[in-house]
């Protein structure tokens, strides 16, 4: 199943991240993928904020990686946000070793996570932000196979 919301205005697309961060868990690794500039910083920002990250999130472009202390009750400690946009190899994004960081109580969220996709394997959450040419926005959870969670984001889809 995939889930998808419509998102006007760089408000609506950090409130579908702060909303976002209700269908996450600890372990969970989410790749994010869409064109230069389609809302991804800005929908993690959101998550940030669900999760209850209490510094400013800015693009990790240049850094790679950067992780965000969380005050949550989802049991969600870190986030790890990362860029991989200008990495060279897929060896640079293996020596994150993000899902080993995630295994200790935290998420990672990977901007132009497609091209890195092999290296997370199929257990990953996919969202993908399509950009219309009135400059909307439709952000949507690809193919989500867990049961578990299908109720949560369908009521994301439609909050
Ligand atoms: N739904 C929206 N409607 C209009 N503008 C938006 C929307 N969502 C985000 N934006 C704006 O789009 C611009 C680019 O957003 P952002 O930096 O989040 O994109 P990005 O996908 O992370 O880009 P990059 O590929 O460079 O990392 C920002 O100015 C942001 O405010
Ligand atoms: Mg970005």
């Amino acid at each position: 199943m995939s889930y998808e919301r419509r998102c006007a205005s760089d408000v609506n697309t950090r409130l579908a991240g702060s909303e976002f961060a209700r269908v996450l868990r600890s372990g969970d690794v989410v790749l994010l993928s869409g064109s230069l500039g389609a809302g991804k910083t800005t929908f993690v920002q959101g998550v940030a904020k669900g999760l209850g990250v209490v510094e400013r999130v800015t693009s990790p472009t240049f850094t790679v990686v950067r992780e965000h202390a969380c005050h949550n009750d989802l049991g969600i400690t870190t986030l790890h946000h990362c860029d991989v946009y200008r990495v060279q190899t897929l060896d640079e994004v293996l020596d994150l070793a993000l899902g080993e960081l995630v295994e200790e109580s935290g998420v990672a969220l990977v901007e132009w996570g497609e091209l890195a996709a092999s290296i997370f394997g199929r257990d990953v959450l996919r969202v993908g932000f399509l950009v219309d040419e009135n400059d909307v926005r439709t952000i949507r959870v690809e193919d989500v196979a867990e049961p578990g969670r299908l109720e949560q984001l369908r009521a994301w889809s439609e909050s």
